[in-house]
C-alpha cells in the first residue's frame, strides 16, 4: 500500500493505472475509520483492479471551526486497518493543496434540486454544498469507475447520485448498507466521543426505530414520526433534533405509504450529535 500526499503524486499514480486498463474504486472518507468504513473498502477491494482511500477532514463542510477542530485524526491507525483490508493507495491530501484561499472564503454553489432543503440540509447550512465541492473535486482527481458511500448518510447519498448526474462524472455510485454495533448503534466515527454508558443509551435510538417501523402503515407517516420522536425524547439522555419520513427517491415528506420510504433522525446523546434511518417499505 502506498500513501501519497501531493495531487503531483496522486496524478502519477492514476496516470500509471488508468494506462494499465484498470479499473479503481474509491472510498472517500475523513478518516478516523471504523468498521463501516472497513465494509466499504471490502467492497470497493473485491470490486476493482485497484482500492483507492481518500482521508481528508473537509473544512469546507463543517458548520463549526470548533467541530472541525474537535473531527479525531487518527492517520497512523487508520492506515494500519486499510493495509490490512487490501487497500492499495491512500490519499491524504494538505488543505492548501485541495482549496485555494478564494474556494475557502466563498460558498460553493450547486442545484441540489430541494435534497437539501429539510434534515441535514436544514440544520447544518452549507453543509452538503462543502460535500459536493469536494467529491467533485476527488471524483475530477482520481476518476474511479465506482465510488463507495454508505447509508447512513442517506441525504448525501442521495445528492451525490444527483450530483454525478448534473455534472456526468463516468462514475458508479454504490450504496453500502448501514454497519451497526452488536446493540444496533449504527457505527460512526463520532460514536469514539460516547462514553460506555452513552453508547447503551445511543443503542435506543435504532431499537426504537425498529420496534415502531413496524407501525407503518397502521399511522400515517406523520404520526409514526411523532411517535418515534416521543419515545426517543423519553430515553433519558437523548434529545431528538429531527425525525422526518422522507420518500427515498425524492427525500419529499412522505405524506402516505404509497413510495417506498425511509425513517432519518438526528438525536443527541449528551453532546454527540448522532444520525441513524431506516427503510420503510410496506408494498
Ligand atoms: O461521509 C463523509 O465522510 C464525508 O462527507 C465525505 C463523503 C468523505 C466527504 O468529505
Amino acid at each position: 500500500m502506498e500513501t501519497v500526499h501531493t495531487l503531483a503524486d496522486l496524478q502519477k499514480y492514476v496516470s500509471k493505472i488508468k494506462a494499465q486498463n484498470k479499473t479503481i474504486g474509491l472510498v472517500p472518507t475523513m478518516g478516523a475509520l471504523h468498521a463501516g468504513h472497513l465494509s466499504l473498502v471490502q467492497s470497493a477491494v473485491n470490486e476493482n483492479d485497484v482500492c483507492v482511500v481518500s482521508i481528508f477532514v473537509n473544512p469546507t463542510q463543517f458548520n463549526s471551526p470548533e467541530d472541525l477542530k474537535k473531527y479525531p485524526r487518527t492517520l497512523e491507525r487508520d492506515a494500519a486497518l486499510l493495509e490490512k483490508a487490501g487497500c492499495h493507495l491512500i490519499f491524504n491530501p494538505l488543505t492548501e493543496d485541495v482549496y485555494s484561499k478564494k474556494d475557502l472564503k466563498k460558498t460553493f454553489e450547486f442545484d441540489f434540486g430541494g435534497l437539501d432543503t429539510m434534515m441535514e440540509g436544514a440544520f447544518r447550512p452549507g453543509h452538503f454544498n462543502g460535500v459536493v465541492q469536494i467529491v467533485s473535486k476527488l471524483f475530477a482527481l482520481i476518476q474511479p469507475d465506482r465510488a463507495y458511500f454508505g447509508e447512513k448518510d442517506f441525504q448525501q447519498l442521495a445528492i451525490i447520485h444527483r450530483m454525478v448526474k448534473l455534472m456526468n462524472f463516468e462514475v458508479q455510485i454504490v450504496d453500502c448498507p448501514i454497519v451497526r454495533e452488536p446493540g444496533g448503534l449504527a457505527m460512526s466515527s463520532r460514536n469514539e466521543r460516547l462514553s460506555p454508558e452513552e453508547r447503551n443509551i445511543a443503542a435506543n435510538i435504532f431499537n426504537i426505530l425498529n420496534e415502531n417501523a413496524n407501525f407503518a402503515p397502521g399511522k400515517s407517516p406523520r404520526a409514526l414520526a411523532e411517535s418515534i420522536a416521543c419515545k426517543i425524547n423519553k430515553v433519558s439522555g437523548l434529545r431528538v433534533e429531527y425525525v422526518e419520513i422522507v420518500e427515498q427517491k425524492t427525500l419529499k415528506i412522505a405524506e402516505n405509504w404509497e413510495n417506498p420510504a425511509v425513517v432519518c433522525v438526528a438525536v443527541f446523546c449528551g453532546k454527540v450529535r448522532l444520525i441513524d434511518n431506516l427503510k420503510i417499505d410496506v408494498q
